[in-house]
């Protein structure tokens, strides 16, 4: 939630925070901001509510010498304080016009500072948690020990502030500097060959540069044209707590490449999403994972597991509980993340909490990674960002590489995160003896073709899309599946509301007959992922009944089958057939046309695929 941008260097400030913006709008766009200080000392600010394209239409009726200049900050926002207005939009800056801050996060006792600072006069300007910061730092800049340096000032109202925060400051009196601090939300800097970025994602700056930090828990850095200084809070150099590292994909990654919106381009890159996940984690043998923290013996010792995870991520890890219980008889308990911190869940040190995020930032999640750790549970996360929080905080991890992920809809994500948790339950498997170890490998050479068959799933895509366009005056639709099909049936409602903003709902079909058959009326399409009938004949044979029992009830069919799926074909208003695989890789495939469906759907009625109204790519606030 909230990108924000800071830089220093020899480019024009003014193009490289708006680029960064750009690249970094899937955090939120319901403002967006800019401050710059040119060669000459003057901070000017300019911010615009709604998307990035109205402070661009802002900054081109601007004057020109303002803009001018090397050192800027930059913001876009999805609100949290404050509604989505020019006043509340970031960067805020002192009354002085001097300091300016830009921020991603909650500061908590944001209220207490406000009433601190008005009984000594300030005015604020916005109904924001975030202009107290810059308020403090500027009457710490002017008065007491700190006066007149500027990075003290910024370490004192560190000191001082609650919650959580990735801050950006900048100074017209120090046109050279850009002060950065992170505390449990994002902050990567990127170094440059005589320039800086300081960022919430590498996205930022990989035109530039691909030689990233990321900065550890409560950490500033101090960045000039020529170099960094990492701090804690007191102002003391540390050169503990953050890591260097390569970012291994390059710009043409984050951008659409031909296609008309970041989602299709990340559906048509399903397959090596998948494949890349995969590569490395067979080896003479045995399933490996990526920072495996916990021992064979650690894993012999779980005697139940727990997933966390919200939204998309919380559907892959339904679909983990039928693989995992099924390759390793551990009881598996799949929670969403936001209800299991709080209703105090049994673990223990012998518990497996596995946490699943595309972003690794999630807060919901990466609470309720820290109330397992309390627990002295043992807690492996499943992330596709790399120098994100929830891995660092875990035991072990497994990176889904999916790449960058832009569009707000999970999609090359979710299939990926389905593989990485397949991977985690052979891991387990293999470790406890579950499975011999050449059943552990026929699984991972199934998983190992799929991609080919997700390829081939899209090569035949356009008539799903045709399909949603003919249902795009819909105000519901229902989605039904069992077994492993029942979390795709979630996935693909969730997908329809926040794309196409229209009632979808997904069910398991065995509980049709208790309560949601009352919903079906003459043409109302209900979408139907039908189990294999090879795998699951006894599953199959039950789904066709629940078709029968809608279409007589006047519903719509639109059936996703496996293309030997003759039974299931006289029942079908609308067929979309999938390659067959075992019953628990289905998933990886019957989820390809929802997706495509949802987008399409979206697309012809005229919404941003890439960016739903109300939401953000992060969820940062709990
Ligand atoms: O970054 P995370 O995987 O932790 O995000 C979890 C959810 O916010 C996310 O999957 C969300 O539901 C998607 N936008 C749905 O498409």
């Amino acid at each position: 939630m909230c990108g924000i941008v800071g830089y220093v260097g020899h480019r024009p400030a003014c193009e490289v925070v708006i680029g960064a913006l750009r690249r970094m709008e899937y955090r939120g766009y319901d403002s967006a901001g800019i401050a710059l200080v040119n060669d000459y000392g003057t901070l000017t600010v300019r911010r615009r509510a709604g998307r990035l394209v109205n402070l661009e239409s802002a900054l081109d009726e601007a004057e020109g010498t303002a803009l001018r200049g090397h050192c800027g900050v930059g913001h876009t926002r999805w609100a949290t304080h404050g509604r989505p207005t020019d006043r509340n939009a970031h960067p805020h800056s002192d009354a002085a016009v001097k300091i300016a801050v830009v921020h991603n996060g909650i500061i908590e006792n944001h209220a207490e500072l406000r009433r601190e600072l008005e009984a000594d006069g300030v005015r604020f300007g916005s109904d924001t948690d975030t202009e107290v910061a810059v308020h403090l730092v500027a009457r710490h800049y002017q008065h007491g020990p700190t006066a007149g340096d500027f990075e003290r000032s910024v370490f004192a109202v560190l000191r001082r502030l609650e919650g959580h925060f990735t801050l950006v400051f900048a100074n017209a009196d120090e046109p050279g500097k850009v002060v950065a601090a992170r505390r449990s939300t994002p902050l990567l800097l990127g170094v440059g060959d005589g320039e800086m970025f300081v960022s919430s994602d590498v996205a930022a700056f990989i035109e530039y540069t691909r030689d990233a930090v990321e900065l550890g828990q409560d950490q500033a850095v101090v960045i000039t044209a020529e170099g960094y200084r990492i701090t804690d809070f007191d102002g003391v150099a540390t050169d503990v707590g953050w890591r260097t590292f390569h970012v291994d994909w390059d710009l043409s990654a984050a951008e659409k490449g031909g296609y008309e919106y970041f989602m299709l381009k990340e559906i048509a890159e399903q397959p090596s999403a998948v494949a890349n996940t995969l590569v490395g984690h067979f080896v003479d043998g045995r399933i490996v994972l990526d920072e495996q923290r916990l021992t064979d013996q650690d894993l012999r010792e779980v005697d139940k597991v727990f997933i966390v995870a919200c939204g998309t991520a919380y559907h892959s890890g339904l679909l983990a509980k039928y693989a995992i219980e099924h390759w390793t008889r551990l009881p598996v308990e799949v929670e969403l993340a936001s209800e299991f911190r709080y209703r105090d869940p049994v673990l223990d040190r012998s518990t497996l909490v596995i946490a699943i995020s595309q972003s690794g930032e999630t807060a919901d999640t990466l609470e309720a990674v820290r109330h397992a750790k309390e627990q002295k549970a043992k807690v492996l996360a499943i992330c596709n960002t790399n120098g994100s929080q929830i891995p660092r905080e875990c035991d072990a991890v497994l990176y889904t590489r999916a790449g960058p992920e832009i569009g707000v809809a999970a999609t090359k994500t979710f299939l990926a995160q389905i593989a990485a948790n397949y991977l985690v339950g052979l891991a387990l498997a293999q470790a406890r003896g579950t499975k011999y170890p050449d059943e552990v490998e026929r699984e991972y050479r199934e998983l190992e073709g799929i991609p080919e068959l997700v390829a081939r799933v899209l090569d035949n895509i356009e008539p799903v899309a045709a399909l949603a366009r003919q249902f795009a005056l819909s105000s519901t639709v229902l989605f039904l599946g069992r077994h492993v099909g029942y979390p795709v049936a979630l996935e693909g409602a969730l997908k329809l509301k926040e794309l196409a903003y229209l009632h979808a709902e997904g069910f398991a079909a065995g509980e049709l007959k208790h309560g949601p058959l009352a919903l079906i009326e003459d043409g109302l399409p209900v979408i139907v992922v039908m189990p294999s009938p090879k795998s699951s004949p006894v599953l199959h044979a039950k789904l066709v009944s629940n078709i029968r029992e809608i279409q007589a009830r006047g519903a719509m069919t639109i059936v996703i089958a496996e293309e030997s799926d003759e039974t299931v074909r006289p029942y079908a208003d609308y067929l979309v057939e999938i390659p067959s695989v075992s019953m628990l890789f289905q998933p990886l495939l019957s989820t390809v046309p929802l997706q495509v469906f949802a987008a399409s759907l979206a697309k012809a009625q005229g919404y941003d695929v890439d960016k739903p109204r109300n939401l953000a790519k992060s969820v940062t606030v709990e």
